[in-house]
């Protein structure tokens, strides 16, 4: 070990040397002498470190005590930035791998030079997925966001909460509504539930996942959310207002009118019946209520008490006037009659 310090230290002493004689041409400018062996920089000087299980004293005395720079100018978060790791704390707490990858756009990548292409390469004890455990390691789906401790091949886990930032309160935009969602669709349609409102990523790199503004994006290219009715005359234009967290324009939330035929007629008392068009607040399950999505009934049907629906919407709704059967209710579809026709 002392033989690889003294010939370390040898090497700029005869550089510096050499750069002062007069005799010697000038190098080429582009031409750099190196302290180091050739191939230091993209492999070797880890493996020299790796052998000595990560005991960088000896490239203190050059790089300085904190390996960014000292004499040598050189540091070594030039390079790759979390590394050195900061000595305590970098597995949890404010310090940690934690709060850097939040910090730097969870750049994966930026650690598999190091810890492997399926983050396995274990260093002094461990790989990532030592503690990372599930398929995919760091890449599984619930490690930022959604129910760590479960399966994250189930979407219900994937989604907040947890939020990016630990939120847990159906209050905090970042959880808000999700799971009141995922739960009113059966867990076969939990991927179209989530594409109702954002693209849902196939792998963690997928393109448009992780962007540089952190914020989730809201698409609403989804078949329900954007449903066409009145005839194709009515296509919802749907927004999210990340100001106050309100949603418009879908579908869903009673952005639909169903124009007047002749096979029922009768039950209308203008030329179409429509739904409320609401603004519902994400982050309030109270502004979802029953009358705002459309009225009892909605406007332009003929009049009726709720305890009457049940009479007709048989199967959807019973004589309290509550819904029975989630699948029929908000499913872009008319249910009547025991009938089932698309709301065109
Ligand atoms: C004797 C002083 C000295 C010691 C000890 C030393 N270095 Fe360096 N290192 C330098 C200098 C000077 C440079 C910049 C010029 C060069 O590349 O030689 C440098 C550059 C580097 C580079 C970048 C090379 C490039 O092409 O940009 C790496 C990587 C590096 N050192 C790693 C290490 C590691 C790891 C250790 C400990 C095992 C270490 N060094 C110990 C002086 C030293
Ligand atoms: C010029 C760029 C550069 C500089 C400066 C640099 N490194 Fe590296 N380092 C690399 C590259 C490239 C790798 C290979 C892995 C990768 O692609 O990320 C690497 C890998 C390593 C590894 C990985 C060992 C393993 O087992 O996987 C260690 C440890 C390491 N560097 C330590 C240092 C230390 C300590 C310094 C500062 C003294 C330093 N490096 C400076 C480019 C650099
Ligand atoms: C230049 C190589 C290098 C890069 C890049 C790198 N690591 Fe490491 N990592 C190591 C080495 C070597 C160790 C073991 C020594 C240590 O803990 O410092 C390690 C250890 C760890 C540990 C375990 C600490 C413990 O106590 O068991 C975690 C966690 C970790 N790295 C996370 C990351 C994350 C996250 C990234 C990407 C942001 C990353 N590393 C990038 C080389 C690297
Ligand atoms: C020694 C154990 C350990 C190792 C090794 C480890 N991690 Fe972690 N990691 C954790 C813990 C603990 C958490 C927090 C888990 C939680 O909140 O459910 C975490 C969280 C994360 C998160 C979530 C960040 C967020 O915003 O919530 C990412 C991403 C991550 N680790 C990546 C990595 C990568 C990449 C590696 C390997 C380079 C690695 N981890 C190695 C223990 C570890
Ligand atoms: C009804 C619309 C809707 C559905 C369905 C939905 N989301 Fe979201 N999602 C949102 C809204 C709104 C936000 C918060 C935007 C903001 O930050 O204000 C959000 C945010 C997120 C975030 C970022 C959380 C954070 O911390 O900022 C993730 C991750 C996410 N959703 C995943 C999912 C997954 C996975 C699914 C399906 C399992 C899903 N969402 C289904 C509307 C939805
Ligand atoms: C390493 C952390 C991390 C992992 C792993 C991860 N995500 Fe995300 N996810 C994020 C971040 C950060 C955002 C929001 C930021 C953004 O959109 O820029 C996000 C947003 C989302 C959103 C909201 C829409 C969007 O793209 O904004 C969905 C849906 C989502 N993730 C699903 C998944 C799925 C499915 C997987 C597994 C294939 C996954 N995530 C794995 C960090 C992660
Ligand atoms: C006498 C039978 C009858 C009663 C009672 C009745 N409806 Fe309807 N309703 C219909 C028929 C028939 C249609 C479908 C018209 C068409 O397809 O053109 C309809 C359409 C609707 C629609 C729009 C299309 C759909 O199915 O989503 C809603 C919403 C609705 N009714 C709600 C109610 C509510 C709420 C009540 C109770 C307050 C109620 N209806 C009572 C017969 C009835
Ligand atoms: C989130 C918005 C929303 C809320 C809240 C809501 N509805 Fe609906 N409802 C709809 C939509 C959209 C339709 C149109 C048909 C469809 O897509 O199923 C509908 C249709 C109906 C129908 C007609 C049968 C059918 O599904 O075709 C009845 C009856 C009905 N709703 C009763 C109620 C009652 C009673 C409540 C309160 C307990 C209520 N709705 C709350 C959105 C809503």
């Amino acid at each position: 070990m002392k033989s690889i310090i003294l010939l370390l230290t040898a090497i700029p002493l005869i550089f510096l040397a050499a750069c002062s004689d007069p005799e010697i041409a000038p190098t080429a400018p582009q031409a750099r002498v190196s302290v180091h062996e050739p191939g230091w920089t993209s492999t070797l000087h880890g493996n020299v470190l790796a052998a000595k299980q990560y005991d960088a004293s000896e490239c203190r005395q050059c790089h300085g005590n904190q390996l960014d720079g000292g004499i040598s100018a050189v540091s070594c978060k030039s390079c790759h930035a979390s590394f050195p790791h900061p000595a305590t704390g970098w597995v949890v707490g404010a310090n940690s791998h934690i709060a850097f990858l939040r910090n730097n756009a969870y750049n994966l990548q930026s650690c598999q030079g190091c810890h492997g292409q399926n983050y396995d390469e274990v260093k002094i004890n461990n790989s990532c997925s030592t503690c990372h455990t599930k398929p995919g390691g760091p890449e599984a789906c619930n490690t930022c966001h959604g129910n760590s401790d479960d399966d994250p091949a189930v979407l219900t886990n994937v989604a907040p909460p947890r939020g990016l930032n630990g939120e847990t309160a159906a209050t905090t935009p970042a959880v808000g509504a999700h799971q009141a969602h995922l739960a009113y669709y059966p867990s076969t349609a939990l991927a179209s539930t989530c594409q109702q409102c954002h693209a849902l990523p196939q792998n963690f790199a997928a393109a448009g996942h992780i962007d540089p503004d952190g914020n989730a994006e809201l698409l609403f290219n989804g078949d329900l959310a954007k449903l066409a009715t009145e005839g194709g005359a009515r296509v919802p234009n749907v927004s999210y207002n990340a100001a106050n967290n309100t949603c418009a324009g879908t579908y869903c939330h009673g952005n639909w009118g169903l124009l007047k035929s002749p096979k029922y007629d009768f039950i209308y008392i203008a030329d179409k019946m429509e739904g409320a068009s609401a603004t519902p607040n994400w982050t309030d399950a109270a502004s979802a209520a029953c009358e705002t999505c459309h009225k009892l009934p909605p406007t332009g049907h003929h009049p009726f008490d709720p305890p009457d629906c049940a009479t007709c919407h048989i199967g959807v709704i019973d004589v309290n006037g509550n819904i029975i059967d989630d699948a029929k209710h908000v499913n872009g579809k008319v249910n009547v009659f025991l009938e089932e026709y698309p709301m065109f």
